[in-house]
């Protein structure tokens, strides 16, 4: 199985900082998140406090990032940067949480892997801005309190439900990302072209569009890709012919789905006759870890409605099976 997939959201790309959009009016799509979060930002603008602690959750590439710093911007805060993983102890937190000035944003991205114990810290941080840490040990050991400065904390994750809900209940505001729909990616491709300063016909972006899993970090790599194949065959313009000729060239279906998506529903529907199966056995089947199929194929397939999980395991539904052409088996298993 090829490492590297092209359809593939949770590859990040280098050239993506420069296509971020910078405020929430720049921000297309997502209208259920960006309009509450207009009057929040407004409300607190307005009494000069900071914005409620965010939680942003939603699969890979759908922009949570880019909103955590469009929020940021929009409150004229400063913002700091980190990841769960990277926060090993306590400490790190707590040097992070002091170094902290009033209205600051503090992003803390892939927030279900934070440890346990750094958790912990952070709840009174978020609840009542202190921190209490404990120096010393044994009979030594004494906790301190220190006083924070107001902070907004944007958490963002892919998988909300791995979030405890301790964690998840000190959130005033919890967003979700969804996929965009075929209208809103081709706004997307449209100011990508403007950045990108490449002109793109209005049938490619058409066709882009529908290829890229409503999700733009996928429809910003195919375009650079796209515009690759132009350029070398095609005097740099892009057209619907060379658009699609490319896609095809990279083995993006028209509806988005590749080798990896073909190979899912493949297992799903030929070996386990359509399911229900349990992702383990998928995952050993194909030799692919289950977080790459959960995070990387399913979300999608789920959103066109291709495959659903029940609590018996993953079902390929009639759709799955007329887009691979194979003849529907309405078993008694899939009910
Ligand atoms: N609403 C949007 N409008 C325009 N471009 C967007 C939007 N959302 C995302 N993008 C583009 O898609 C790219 C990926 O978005 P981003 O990095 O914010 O995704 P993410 O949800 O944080 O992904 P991950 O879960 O992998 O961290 C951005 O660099 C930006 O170019
Ligand atoms: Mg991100």
């Amino acid at each position: 199985m090829e490492n590297e997939r092209l359809v593939d959201a949770t590859i990040k790309d280098e050239q993506e900082i420069s296509l971020r959009p910078q405020t929430i009016a720049e921000y297309i799509g997502q209208s259920m998140a960006k309009e509450n979060l207009k009057i929040y930002l407004q409300a607190a603008t307005l009494r000069g406090e900071a914005l409620d602690h965010v939680l942003l959750y939603g699969p890979p590439g759908l922009g949570k990032t880019t909103l955590a710093y469009v929020i940021a911007n929009e409150m004229k805060a400063n913002i700091k940067v980190v990841t769960g993983p990277a926060i090993e102890k306590t400490g790190d937190l707590a040097a992070i949480l002091a170094s902290l000035n009033a209205g600051d944003v503090l992003f803390i991205d892939e927030i279900h892997r934070l440890p346990k114990v750094v958790e912990e810290v952070l709840y009174s941080a978020m609840e009542d801005y202190t921190l209490n840490v404990v120096i010393g040990k044994d009979v030594q050991a004494r906790s301190i309190r220190i006083d924070l400065p107001p902070f907004t904390l944007v958490g963002a994750t892919t998988r909300v439900g791995s979030i405890s809900s301790p964690l998840r209940d000190r959130f005033g505001i919890i967003l979700k990302l969804e996929f965009y729909d075929i209208p809103e990616i081709c706004q997307i491709i449209r100011r990508t072209s403007k950045v990108f300063e490449t002109t793109i016909a209005e049938d490619a972006i058409k066709e882009l569009g529908a290829r890229s899993r409503g999700t733009p970090r996928i429809a910003n790599r195919l375009f650079r890709r796209i515009r690759d194949f132009a350029t070398i065959k095609n005097k740099g313009i892009i057209d619907n012919e060379i658009t699609k000729y490319s896609l095809e060239a990279l083995k993006v279906d028209p509806l988005g789905l590749d080798k990896l998506d073909y190979s899912y529903l493949e297992t799903l529907i030929k070996r386990f006759q359509g399911g229900p199966v349990g992702i383990e056995a998928i995952s050993s089947a194909l030799q692919e870890e289950s977080a790459t199929l959960e995070d990387v194929c399913e979300p999608f397939l789920l959103q066109i409605g291709f495959i659903n999980r029940t609590n018996r395991g993953r079902v390929a539904t009639q759709k799955a099976f007329e887009h691979l052409k194979i003849d529907y088996l309405n078993s008694f298993f899939q009910s």
